[in-house]
């Protein structure tokens, strides 16, 4: 049983793309904090050892392979934990892709991955999250941006820019809209963080630069003011306190988890 003290005692939290990275860490942190949680990922296989460890905090975890970048998927993901939980009040929409590459070598291939996943698949999880949240008159939604989306010179590509901007528009604007339904929305914008995503893109740019991937990772820590990459936990703890009654007031903002990178 969940501690009535616990800022999300008993709350019903979902989390895409739990396997592994910040969706995990946010999966555990949202059960920590005594949400029972949904995680959610392309393979059920891999979410289960996340819903496994909420479990194991006393709280209910449920492991569901969807993917986020089809609509069928998302309904049949949210009709499932309808009928598990009967309600959402957390949505962290989370999961996201990129590859680290140069402008001119980007491709529609390309293109057309990063922005079914992080574009669309944020929209479309909103939207159908929203929809069981607004007769309740009560929800959290929180999506996982990106600093790339605020001009960061080192993001991995300019699609994934671009995707990660999308994320931050469509949370102003969903904010402005679910207002009126007492369901707020926010972004986190990570800056580097240490997670298989982040790995791929330091390897590829130790590669490109023609120094091993301790120089490269010596290097991007430098350029962060507090000296240090994120851990995933940094990105969960946040997400945990937009979700508590504390932050009731706050919507539609972009917040930046990233050592001092950017300021805006
Ligand atoms: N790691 C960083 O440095 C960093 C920085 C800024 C923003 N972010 C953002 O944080 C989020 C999480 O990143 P991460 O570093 O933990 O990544 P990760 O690659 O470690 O984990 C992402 C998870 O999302 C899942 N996923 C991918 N496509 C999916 C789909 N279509 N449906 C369901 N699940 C899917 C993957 O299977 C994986 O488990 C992403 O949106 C990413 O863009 C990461």
């Amino acid at each position: 049983m969940a501690d009535a003290g616990q800022p999300l005692a008993d709350r019903v939290a979902v989390v895409t793309g739990a396997a592994r990275g910040i969706g995990r860490a946010t999966a555990l942190a949202l059960g920590k904090s005594g949400a029972h949680v949904v995680a959610i990922d392309l393979d059920e296989a891999a979410v289960k050892p996340t819903a496994d460890a909420v479990s194991a905090l006393g709280r209910k975890g449920l492991a569901l392979g969807a993917d986020v970048g089809d609509l069928r998927s998302i309904d049949g993901m949210v009709r499932r934990i309808i009928d598990s939980f009967g309600r959402i009040d957390v949505l962290v929409n989370n999961a996201g892709v990129t590859r680290r590459a140069y402008v001119m070598d980007l491709t529609e291939e390309d293109w057309d991955r990063i922005m079914r996943v992080n574009g669309k698949g944020v929209f479309f999880c909103l939207q159908r999250v929203a929809r069981e949240m607004i007769p309740r008159r009560s929800g959290v939604i929180v999506n996982i941006a990106s600093i790339a989306g605020k001009g960061y010179a080192g993001a991995s590509n300019v699609i994934y820019a671009g995707s990660k901007g999308a994320v931050i528009s469509m949370t102003r604007m969903a904010a402005l809209q679910l207002a009126p339904h007492n369901i707020n929305v926010n972004a986190i914008c990570p800056g580097t963080t240490v997670t298989a995503l982040s790995d791929a893109n330091l390897r590829t740019r130790a590669a490109d630069e023609g120094v091993t991937v301790e120089e490269m990772a010596r290097r991007r820590n430098a350029a962060i003011p507090l000296g240090r990459a994120n851990e995933p936990e940094d990105i969960a703890a946040l997400a945990v306190f937009l979700a508590t009654p504390g932050a009731r007031n706050i919507t539609g903002q972009s917040f930046n988890v990233d050592g001092g990178i950017i300021f805006d």
